[in-house]
């Protein structure tokens, strides 16, 4: 009979599992058989595959054979939708000049700033809530919390409830979900774009004017200032939403769950200096963006392998990250994984900072109440395209 520890690792693995099938259920298939496909290895229909963290940020770092614009990268399907601008600024010239203007947009610093200021108060009115005795979604209050940081950072002006924010996080989910079904291809049908385009425009409906008066130290006009027109801020706008919003929603949920799981709660709690251990290893362990895509742009080499121009790549970072181990707070950093989570080289996350501040604002309330806390019975989100809980009912324990 395995001991207790086994047996909550077993468990955080069990729910994990869940998280990723009803999201779709061959996705636990592909990212744990895809440990056999090793550092690089190509499977019919799905193109080239490796799980080596080693090899995924090789790729990530070789602009000049691997781009996201191509047949299988994100870039090829948002130029559908937002138009062929889109080339430049997600991998063109203009990306440079975004990334290193953007270089301090969010430190975490600033970022923990922002999570202070935007949700700090919805935060703290949780922490009262479960410190009376009540239970507390934590699904849901991500999604809240998460809305609120989109709707702040897009100066998008709504009523100050939180179905207000729920609703930000469904478009923002809404137009995610337009690339589910594009593992195998990135070419969109027609009604899919006007969709697409009809979402982004109710999106971006506050922006034009937010766009002329936003203060240079906000993302619209820090992009303003760097001369790039409105339709080409907007789109950025629309990027930050759909890159932010499920992913941190669904670590932040997740995290506080494998910490139940685990058991880890406790060592945090007795133990708070651990508490960005947690957040490293919280995001390494559910890699909530599990695989990133590229193509290959022009022929190449990798591994002894020969990939030719017009092939795919598909990097299962979720593998990679997780073949270290499960959820430990001693695990320490990692060289060889780093931050794969968040991808690696020109295109690393630009959200990271906020990221990590969102899902250390959640912790630190829970460890606030200076009490433990059980699981109700949870539900997990179906056919999503970042896997995460639909309901995590959280209540603080006796003790
Ligand atoms: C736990 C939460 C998050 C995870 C796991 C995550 C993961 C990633 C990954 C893997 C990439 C690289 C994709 C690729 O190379 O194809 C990326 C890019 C990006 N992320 Fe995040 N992200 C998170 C949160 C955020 C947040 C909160 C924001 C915005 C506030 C954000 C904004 C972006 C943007 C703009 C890019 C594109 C960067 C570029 O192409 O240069 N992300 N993210």
């Amino acid at each position: 009979m395995p001991d207790l520890a086994g047996r909550r690792f077993d468990l955080a693995r069990r729910h994990e599992f869940r998280v990723l099938a009803a999201a779709k259920p061959s996705l636990p298939v592909l990212l744990t058989a895809g440990r056999l496909a090793g550092s690089l290895r190509r499977v019919p229909r799905i193109g080239w595959v490796t799980t080596d963290p080693v090899v995924a940020r090789r790729i990530l770092n070789d602009p000049a054979h691997f781009t996201l614009l191509g047949e299988g990268g994100v870039g090829h399907m948002w130029a559908q939708v937002l138009g062929d601008w889109v080339n430049d600024i997600f991998d063109g010239p203009g990306h440079h000049q975004l990334r290193s203007r953007t270089r301090d947009l969010f430190t975490d610093d600033s970022a923990r700033e922002l999570n202070n200021r935007v949700v700090g108060p919805r935060l703290a009115q949780a922490g009262a809530e479960l410190r009376a005795g009540r239970a507390v979604d934590i699904a849901d209050l991500a999604r809240v919390l998460v809305g609120r940081i989109v709707a702040d950072l897009l100066q998008l002006r709504v009523a100050d409830h939180d179905d207000a924010y729920r609703e930000i996080f469904g478009t923002g989910e809404e137009l995610a979900a337009l690339a589910l079904g594009t593992t195998t291809s990135t070419h969109l049908a027609p009604e899919t774009v006007a969709r697409a385009k009809a979402i982004v425009a109710r999106l971006t409906v506050n922006v034009a004017e937010a766009w002329r008066t936003a203060p240079p130290e906000t993302v619209l006009g820090r992009c303003r200032d760097l001369g790039l027109e409105q339709r080409q801020a907007e789109g950025l706008a629309t990027l930050l939403m759909v890159a932010g919003t499920e992913t941190a929603a669904s670590a932040m949920a997740r995290t506080v769950a494998i910490l139940h799981d685990t058991g880890a709660q406790h060592r945090l709690r007795a133990d708070p200096a651990l508490l960005p251990d947690a957040v490293r290893e919280g995001l390494r362990v559910t890699s909530p963006a599990p695989v990133i895509g590229r193509a290959v742009s022009a022929d190449v080499a990798v591994e002894s392998r020969h990939l030719r121009a017009g092939e795919r790549v598909l990097m299962l970072t979720w593998t990679a990250n997780n073949a270290a181990g499960p959820f430990d707070l001693d695990r320490g950093y990692l060289p060889d994984q780093r931050q794969l989570w968040f991808g690696a080289g020109r295109h690393l996350c630009l959200g990271a900072p906020v990221a990590r501040a969102e899902i250390t604002g959640m912790l630190q309330t829970l460890l606030d109440t200076g009490r433990a806390w059980r699981i109700g019975r949870r539900g997990y989100r179906r056919k999503v395209l970042i896997p995460s809980y639909a309901y995590l009912p959280l209540r603080l324990s006796h003790h």
